[in-house]
Order: structure tokens, then sequence, then C-alpha cells
């Protein structure tokens, strides 16, 4: 059912109409893992690393339709952990010459001028509020460049999933001092050679602190403060 629902939605039905009839039938969600990009193994990692229950509330920089955001915020609730989860995307894909600069290095495939934009605010809000957990989501809207700096926090745990190497870059330098002690920064993308931006700007930021205990986990790079 759920193999046949999703080559649907790939294949045949404009987004728009996707969107809406998910919304309209949210109980579709589960069976299309609420549209998260990642893959089994990876959402283990969060939800372990979630379920340390260190002091400190969750962001996660790169969100798209918001399906990461949903299965960590589901685990938080199950396991009633009080946390909040801080959502920041441009929520239309990436920033035009960033992501031109970075096919022109051969960093990312040409498919990346359009990747990632058949998702909006919106969508996001709304689907949040139909799943039922619109409190305990902050969606923020807008380029990291623009809207990181404003969010004065603490975090457990803070996940990258920005596939460019300039985001990757200012998200965890700008992070880096907003996670607590025994807190996690994990990054996504870290062995996909179709994005190696991320992996570039992994290296170079752990160049530069050399006090982390770090590992490679189902192509995540977790950094351990
Ligand atoms: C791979 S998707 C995120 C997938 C999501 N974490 C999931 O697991 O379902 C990458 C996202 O990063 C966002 N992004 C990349 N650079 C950005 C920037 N500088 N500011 C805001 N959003 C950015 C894109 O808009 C895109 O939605």
């Amino acid at each position: 059912m759920s193999r046949l629902l999703r080559d649907l939605i790939k294949g045949y039905i404009p987004r728009s109409l996707v969107n809406r009839l998910l919304l309209f039938f949210p109980q579709l969600y589960k069976s299309l893992r609420y549209e998260s990009q990642l893959s089994e193994d990876q959402i283990a990692v969060l939800r372990e690393i979630l379920g340390k229950n260190i002091p400190g509330n969750v962001i996660e920089c790169g969100v798209y339709r918001g399906g990461t955001t949903v299965l960590m915020a589901r685990y938080l609730e199950t396991n009633r952990i009080a946390k909040k989860i801080y959502a920041l995307d441009s929520f239309s894909g990436f920033q035009e010459d960033g992501v031109n600069d970075e096919i022109q290095k051969g960093l990312v495939p040409e498919q990346g001028r359009t990747a990632f934009t058949s998702t909006s605010v919106d969508y996001v809000q709304r689907k949040l509020e139909r799943l039922g957990l619109r409190d305990m989501i902050t969606i923020v809207p807008g380029y990291f460049e623009d809207t990181l700096d404003t969010i004065m926090d603490s975090f457990c745990l803070a996940f990258i999933d920005c596939d460019l190497e300039k985001s990757a870059e200012f998200c965890l330098t700008t992070l880096w001092g907003k996670v607590v002690n025994g807190g996690c920064i994990v990054v996504d993308d870290y062995t996909n050679p179709g994005y190696p931006g991320a992996k570039i700007a992994c290296d170079r930021f752990l160049s530069k602190v050399s006090y982390t205990a770090k590992q490679v986990r189902h192509g995540f790079l977790v950094i351990e403060k």
C-alpha cells in the first residue's frame, strides 16, 4: 500500500494535489514516513541521541517537507521528553547564488537548481497542525544566514541537512557554541559523493575544533561536544 502510494505521488499526481490529499487524509502520512528524506537507520541515530535526554532543545537546519521534524517530534512525544524543535528552511529550495556557485565547483548536480522547491511554509505549517504537533515545533522560515543568529537557545541536538558546503559550514560554525556539553551536531551527506560539500564543510570545521569525539554513522557525521 505504502509503495503504491509513494509511486503514485512520485509519478502521476501534481504536487499541489498531493499536498491537498495528504492534508485531507493525514493518516496517509505514516505510510510515507511523514515524507522524511532519511533512512530508518539514520532516524534511529537521531532517536538514540534524543533518548539520552540531554538538556537543551533541538534544531534542524534543512527541513524540506518536515518529515524528519515530525519523526523527531513523535519520538519526543511518545517518550514524554519535553523539548522544543526549531525547524529552519527557506521552504523554497537553495539560495540561487549559492547553488549556482556550488554547481560550478562540481559540488552539486545540475538538478540542484530546482531541488527541494516542492514545499512551502504554509504546507508544513498546515501539516504540523493536522498532525497535532504545532505547539512542539517552531518553524523559522528564511535563509540560515538571516535566521540562525536570531535564535537564542541551547541545543542537545543540532541536525544539519542542507546539502550545500556554504550552508553546512555556516550552520556548523554558528551552532557550535549553542550545543551543550554532551550534545551532538549531526550532519547528513557526510559520505554522499553526490553532495561532497557537506564533507568538505565538516572536515574544515573539525580542523578548527580539535576536542571532539566524532563518528560516521549511516552517512551521517556525528560530532559529540
Ligand atoms: C535535504 S533537504 C532537507 C531534508 C529534511 N531534513 C528531511 O530529512 O526530510 C535540504 C534542505 O536544505 C534547505 N537549505 C539549504 N541551504 C539553505 C539555506 N542557506 N537556508 C535555508 N534553507 C536551506 C533547502 O531548502 C532544503 O529544503
